[in-house]
């Protein structure tokens, strides 16, 4: 397997083997971290990483996987830099890919970083915009791998806002991969008609399957992961809330969702969660509307069956794997 000198800019420009090469990758150099096995193979290449939205765990892994690899790294936070108000992202891909090794972005339009790509030169890594979250997916399968032992029929059903980032890539993830994904959600938030198709021809091949489905017990019986993400994502309107919690507060997760689902499932979310009001904008938010929780309940998230903080952990080791692959690392 070779990906030396390509761009991760969304799952649906991999192969499943590409993508199963890559969760592998992640979950050997995870074994050689915890192992204190030195891997330091990039020594005296640089990163640079973009970000027009904020992060913890992008961020962090990104940084860390950078200094594990044995690179160094630049962040440019929001408003920091030329991007865009200055400068053309033409421009500063050509600028960022003379001085740096690879080029992490997250922001907004999936076209902001397929440019950036485009005249860059190095690998682009795609840190999240509105369409995508792929860096996500590999630490998420790589997490469903660890728990089930295999990707192929493992059932995930994602609820809520299923037309973003999160419901999009878990989709394509899970097609990609002959899993059977379910949006649960109300119609106005199932994904984009012609992603679906996409999805659905990729998954006729591998044995998956996509599904829309607004019947919360139905899309819920016997799935494997549970998946849910905030609401309301970055760089929305604050008008969206009051809209989202009115349509989407049945399709929390919450126990009897659990239950639906069985014992042998797990819960899993991207992170940052409002599952409680120990936050700003969570009691902000849930002061305003009556809540004391969102998109999922403080029960589920803190019980046995949620695997968020393996997960968030596998972030880092993920990341790490596809800046390794399209830096042109290969391990047997
Ligand atoms: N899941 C995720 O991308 O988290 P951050 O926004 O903290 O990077
Ligand atoms: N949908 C969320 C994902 C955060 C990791 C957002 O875009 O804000």
């Amino acid at each position: 397997m070779n990906l030396a000198g390509r761009s991760f800019l969304k799952l649906l420009d991999f192969t499943p083997e590409e993508i199963m090469y890559l969760v592998d990758l992640a979950g050997k150099l995870k074994w050689m971290k915890r192992n204190g096995i030195p891997h330091d193979f990039f020594r005296g290449k640089n990163i640079a990483m973009i970000f027009e939205k904020t992060s913890t765990r992008t961020r962090c892994s990104f940084e860390v996987a950078a200094y594990d690899l044995g690179m160094g790294c630049t962040y440019l936070e929001p408003d920091s830099s030329q991007i865009g108000k200055k400068e053309s992202i033409a421009d500063t891909a050509r600028v960022l890919g003379r001085m740096y090794d690879g080029i992490e972005y997250r922001g907004y339009g999936q076209s902001i970083v397929e440019e950036l790509a485009k005249y860059s030169g190095v690998p682009v890594w795609n840190g999240l915009t509105n369409e995508f979250h792929p860096t996500q997916m590999i630490a998420d399968l790589l997490t469903i791998k660890e728990r089930f032992g295999q990707l192929q029929g493992v059932k995930l059903t994602y609820m809520g806002d299923a037309r973003y980032n999160m419901g999009n890539s878990l989709m394509v993830a899970c097609a990609k991969m002959g899993m059977h994904f379910t949006a649960c959600t109300t119609k106005e938030f199932f994904p984009d008609a012609a992603l679906v198709k996409t999805c659905r021809d990729i998954a006729a091949k591998t044995g998956g399957s996509v599904n829309l489905e607004e019947d919360v017990e139905t899309a819920t019986r016997g799935a494997d992961v549970i998946y849910t993400d905030v609401w309301v994502s970055m760089g929305e309107p604050d008008e969206a809330w009051e809209e989202r919690i009115k349509a989407l507060t049945p399709y929390k997760v919450t126990a009897k969702v659990m239950e639906y689902a069985g014992e042998q499932a797990v819960f899993m979310h991207c992170l940052p969660a409002f599952h409680d009001l120990k936050t700003e904008v969570g009691k902000k938010q849930g002061e305003k509307f009556g809540f004391t929780d969102l998109e999922v309940t403080d029960e589920v998230f803190e019980s046995t069956q949620s695997i968020v903080f393996d997960e968030a952990e596998n972030r880092m080791h993920s990341i790490k794997a596809i800046m390794a692959a399209t830096l042109g690392l290969e391990l047997q």
